[in-house]
């Protein structure tokens, strides 16, 4: 049973309380579709909302801290060791499209380690939570990384760039590489719930490029608390500054790392 420390309270009830109106808005999306102009400008809108909630709740809660949040970007607090970092809607395009696979993500910094994460799919009711030393828990179950060993039976989750972000012919060579030493790869759309999939040892693995520090602050230590190992794409310890991750149980870690060395190598 997962025990709720006095800051993990307030996330979660942040978490909550913003989810209620991205649930609201979700529902409307739905009908959107249809309408001339789709649901672009009503998703934003909803967007802005949850972080405005988010950062309302959260300096309640915590006066002081700084935050670093996607929409509204950095704002200095007057404690410099604690920083919220803040992506409100992690799977933008899954909500204007009406897919039920988004997240809002909260995780907590302090002197410059991640210490807590909050990743909560309103629609599943799926609450995923970690705190430094605690363990990692799944809607209060235990969570524990997948214990497959041979890269070649994982299930192994990534991004794919699409129009407008970078890094396609990288991507390209690391898929050739990957697909033909796994057993399945998948491309879900939220970054903060492939990383706390890996936590739940629902994905074997995950690997992603050219991310930002919101959309994987709380996963990071989703999968850490959970045992499993996480670094950036060149096996160092510098995810939220490189924006690229490979996360998994440590075998899994090592060897999807050597695959994806072997293409940038090739490439
Ligand atoms: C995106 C999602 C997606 C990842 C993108 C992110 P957003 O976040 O996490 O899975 O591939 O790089 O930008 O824009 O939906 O908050
Ligand atoms: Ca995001
Ligand atoms: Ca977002």
């Amino acid at each position: 049973m997962a025990r709720h420390t006095p800051v993990m309270a307030v996330m979660v009830a942040a978490a909550r309380k913003a989810a209620r109106g991205l649930q609201r808005d979700f529902g409307e999306v739905e009908n959107l579709q249809v309408s001339l102009k789709g649901p672009a400008n009503f998703v934003t809108a909803a967007d802005k909302k949850a972080e405005k909630t988010l950062f309302e709740e959260l300096s309640k809660a915590r006066p002081g801290y700084g935050f670093l949040m996607e929409e509204g970007g950095t704002i200095e607090g007057s404690d410099k060791s604690h920083r919220w970092l803040i992506d409100p809607l992690d799977g933008t395009t899954n909500f204007l499209h009406s897919i039920p696979h988004f997240a809002i993500s909260i995780g907590l910094e302090r002197d410059g380690q991640i210490v807590a994460g909050v990743v909560y799919n309103p629609i599943s009711d799926e609450l995923f939570i970690a705190e430094k030393g605690q363990g990692a828990f799944l809607n209060d179950r235990r969570l524990r990384v997948a214990a497959r060993r041979e890269l070649a039976n994982a299930v192994v989750a990534t991004g794919i760039p699409h129009i407008g972000r970078p890094g396609h012919k990288r991507f390209i060579a690391e898929l050739g590489v990957v697909m033909n030493e796994v057993a399945g790869v998948r491309r879900m759309g939220s970054a903060a719930l492939d990383l706390a999939y890996v936590a739940a040892g629902r994905y074997d693995a995950y690997w992603e490029a050219n991310l930002a520090p919101w959309d994987l602050a709380a996963g990071i230590i989703l999968v850490r608390e959970a045992g499993g190992f996480v670094s950036d794409l060149n096996s160092r310890d510098d995810v939220l500054n490189s924006g690229g991750v490979i996360a998994g149980n440590e075998t899994i870690h090592r060897e999807l790392a050597k695959a994806l060395k072997r293409a940038h190598a090739a490439s």
